[in-house]
């Protein structure tokens, strides 16, 4: 290959096929974060993970890139407005995890409301002694309320499947969603306030931003019922974990099951400790095909960029009514 073709940066190693049809036209390496640091000012592509944090510094010491792909529908992890000023696409990865990340939402309410680890460790650790027709009852959920917060396509997939298991969805955004979908999604709109107070079950779906940062405080987890569940596979930093944990231990909420965490792979101390939770290690998109076509969605957004097309899912359109190049701005 040309010492011409552009550069793609990885931080981490992509499905091996999608990084050969990535190399046939770019010379793309990986790179841990030091490398990152080192690297990206010489590289004209990035695909980087959620767990990477992708400031306005780094973004603004690359000066030749010109697209940055995340790997994760998500992307608060990236600087997207210093992106923009400096003309760089940002793209992400909707649409391909949306039925995995819903099938592991089901999972944790099921695993949570049933009391699945709880009931694991007993056999396990050899420490089930028989049958009891009072031991470890869990909770219905035929016939329960489902909060959704945030209404967007994994809530909405989400809500298709609870309907499955007979629960009754009431959801939260700052607009509602056309009267079709609540139709078809059997999904009634409610103040955040009215759907803490009313769920059994409380799903967070919102991105996070400076609005949902610390959305689930001490005053929201006290306006839900003391029998509900909370579950969390939006982003860990939506809720006061301290606040949570203290609801948990002081018997205010009857579990959190949890794929995300403010600080990972952190999880606090007091979560760790505290009672009825499920914790997973942010499995949301976590299945070989979700995986793999996450992988090449962002293969492809950086060979359209770098080939001068419009990728798909573009999280900052505005880039393209631009005309500066990065170059020409002022560090
Ligand atoms: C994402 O991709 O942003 C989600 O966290 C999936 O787990």
């Amino acid at each position: 290959m040309s010492n011409a073709a552009p550069r793609v940066l990885l931080t981490c190693p992509l499905a091996a096929d999608v990084r050969t049809w990535l190399g046939s036209a770019h010379v793309v390496s990986v790179a841990d974060r030091a490398e990152l640091e080192a690297e990206l000012p010489e590289a004209d592509g990035l695909i980087c993970m959620l767990s990477d944090r992708v400031d306005a510094g780094l973004i603004a010491r690359a000066t030749r890139l010109r697209v940055i792909a995340n790997h994760a529908v998500g992307f608060d992890n990236v600087a997207v407005a210093e992106a923009t000023r400096r003309g760089v696409v940002v793209c992400n990865t909707p649409d391909v995890l949306t039925a995995a990340t819903a099938d592991l939402t089901m999972a944790l309410l099921l695993a949570a409301a049933r009391r699945i680890p709880e009931g694991e460790a007993l056999v396990r650790t050899g420490a089930w002694t028989g049958w009891s027709p009072t031991q470890l009852l869990g909770a219905d959920l035929t016939g329960r309320t489902l909060g959704l917060v945030g209404f967007g396509r994994i809530a909405q997939a989400v809500a298709r499947r609870a309907r499955g298991f007979d629960l009754r969805v009431i959801y939260h955004a700052r607009s509602r969603a056309p009267a079709a979908v609540e139709a078809e999604l059997g999904a009634t709109w409610e103040s955040l306030a009215d759907l803490l107070s009313e769920s059994d079950f409380v799903s967070l779906h919102c991105p996070l931003t400076a609005d949902t940062r610390g959305l689930i405080g001490a005053g929201e987890l006290a306006r839900m019922k003391s029998t509900a569940i909370l579950i969390n596979t939006a982003r860990g930093a939506c809720v006061d974990e301290e606040a949570l944990a203290a609801a948990l231990v002081a018997d205010k909420l009857a579990g959190a099951a949890l794929d995300v965490f403010a600080h990972e792979p952190g999880v606090p101390e007091c979560l760790a400790r505290a009672p009825r939770t499920v914790l997973l290690p942010h499995l949301g998109s976590a299945t070989l095909g979700t995986r793999t076509r996450m992988a090449e969605l962002c293969a492809r957004g950086v060979a359209a960029v770098l080939a001068g097309e419009r990728p798909a899912n573009v999280v900052n359109p505005e880039v393209f009514a631009r005309t500066e190049t990065p170059a020409e701005l002022s560090v």
